[in-house]
């Protein structure tokens, strides 16, 4: 255990929401994962707290079924034995000030001692609308005080609003109750692997850096593409839309690591001061550059790629038949930076399309076609480097190469690199670091609330553009597509093409 693990050797987690579904799915095996590697601090405690009818042991008997069904298989059942009598229930509403003095009192018995190194984490599972109210109850309870040696944070995931006022309001009810430096806003793509790793590869290597910007990179290329549909979410996302569930927070997560400049350190303030400055170097677009550089759409029935044929959007169930709600958007995005000026930024996720698939691609510029120009060559592929987040994770470097033979013909070939050739699979839930991380106060991989404020700055206009035009008519794709024609169209513009989705 690390100097710093050290001192937070005592740790209380709080689960607002406790006996809801992220902590079955995702919490609960993310702990069990750090428990497996020792990583889980010495005296941690696992505190449940919701309106639900629970007392410690039936909290416990519900772990018990979260344990087999979502716990890995091979488990060692002693250590979830040796957790679960430091799990603990809390009964209470949300905004019943007796129920917050009942959980001061919980906390004081689970923690080893009163003495300092202590730290509570509140992590916030429950619906967002609760989130500045239980933040301000926990102050009113003293519950946000920090002082002796004890860390007090607040762990909140998205959606952080709906648009930019929303998201400021948010933030300055958090920032009355808590500091800054106790608020960890997770984003759940800074948990992968391959989006943490996109700092390693930029920076740990010699030679890409130096070709990493508009003198040598044509465009670049963010997809989160995905199979699924709504999938019983259909209430929130229906009021949400892609744009606002993937752009500001995931999709701007990767754009930062992949435009920003080199930090000055690893610190987290170092990182999210260089994060923050790629999207305050993208421009506030007017409603013509909306039309111009933002696609919408909305996937119909089809058939998907397994066979299966799925209904449109509006045939699914808790979907208003008429929404028009957008499950695809793309954009075309520029960032006016010393880096950057000139090369564009096309950023594309939607729902329902053909092959899950997130992926960065950096596109070269081609090389003159001058030397064969007496030969069958007739155009230039550009060199791509393709950063594959998710599904078979890896990079890959395109490249021409010689076909062998008698004449001179090009081919493209890839160099590949795949993280479970190399490095095994890994059980991971990618809550795992994050945990940690907001254990030991480390604040790298969460977000800070002028970069949440940023995001939101960037898409407003396309928020109000796609609002106000609510009764237009919704460009649609086939469900299992490549998406919309709208959006090859936003490249084909420029004389580009998206990679395709396979
Ligand atoms: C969530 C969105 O934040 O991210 C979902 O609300 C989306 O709509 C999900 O499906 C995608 O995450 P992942 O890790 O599966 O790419």
């Amino acid at each position: 255990m690390t100097e710093a693990e050290g001192k937070n050797a005592d740790c209380a987690l709080v689960v607002f929401g406790g006996a809801g579904d992220l902590t079955r799915r995702l919490l609960l095996p993310a702990l069990l994962n750090l428990a497996a590697e020792g990583r889980l601090p010495e005296h941690f405690a696992l505190v449940g707290f919701a309106r639900t009818d629970l007392d410690d042991e039936a909290f416990r008997e519900r772990l018990d079924t979260a344990v087999k069904e979502h716990g890995r298989k091979d488990l060692d059942p002693a250590l979830w034995a040796a957790l679960r009598p430091r799990v603990r229930w809390v009964r209470g509403n949300f905004d019943e000030p007796e129920a917050y003095e009942r959980l001061a009192k919980t906390l004081s018995e689970v923690h080893a001692g009163p003495g300092s190194g202590a730290c509570d984490l509140f992590y916030l599972a429950c619906p967002p609308r609760f989130f500045a109210d239980v933040a301000t109850r926990l102050g009113a309870a003293g519950l946000a005080r920090e002082g002796d040696g004890r860390s007090r944070r607040l762990v909140v995931e998205k959606p952080l609003g709906r648009d930019l006022a929303s998201a400021r309001e948010l933030n300055q009810h958090l920032l009355e109750v808590f500091d800054e430096h106790q608020v960890f806003r997770i984003d759940h793509y800074l948990g992968k692997e391959t989006v943490q790793n996109i700092l390693a590869f930029r920076f740990a290597n010699g030679i890409f850096e130096p070709i990493w910007n508009r003198r040598y990179v044509d465009s670049v290329q963010i997809t989160v593409s995905e199979t699924l549909g709504v999938e019983g979410r259909g209430d929130y996302y229906d009021r949400a839309g892609a744009l606002r569930d993937m752009v500001p927070n995931h999709l701007f997560q990767v754009l930062t690591l992949i435009a920003m400049e080199p930090p000055s350190s690893l610190d987290a303030g170092a990182v999210r001061d260089e994060k923050g400055k790629v999207l305050r170097s993208i421009p506030t677009w007017s409603r013509e550059q909306v039309s111009a550089m933002a696609v919408r759409a909305q996937y119909r029935d089809g058939r998907l790629a397994s066979g299966r044929e799925a209904p449109g959007y509006v045939e699914e169930p808790s979907i208003d038949p008429a929404s028009r709600t957008e499950t695809y958007a793309a954009l075309r995005l520029k960032i006016d930076s010393w880096r950057w000026a000139g090369v564009p930024f096309y950023l594309r996720t939607g729902k329902r399309l053909k092959a899950r698939r997130s992926e960065v691609v950096v596109r070269f510029r081609r090389a003159p076609l001058q030397l064969f120009r007496d030969t069958p060559v007739s155009g230039l592929a550009s060199n791509q480097l393709v950063l594959r987040l998710q599904p078979r994770e890896g990079i890959a470097l395109r490249f021409e190469v010689k076909r062998p033979g008698l004449e001179m013909k090009l081919g493209r070939v890839d160099m590949d690199f795949c993280y479970s050739e190399y490095f095994g699979q890994t059980a991971t839930t990618g809550y795992e670091t994050l945990l940690r991380d907001a254990m030991r106060g480390d604040a790298t991989l969460f977000q800070r609330a002028d970069n949440v404020e940023e995001g939101w700055r960037v898409v407003q206009p396309v928020l109000d553009a796609w609002g106000a035009a609510r009764d237009d008519a919704v460009a649609t794709y086939p469900a299992g597509s490549q998406g919309p024609n709208e959006a090859e169209a936003l490249l084909a513009r420029e004389g580009r093409h998206w990679n395709p989705i396979e």
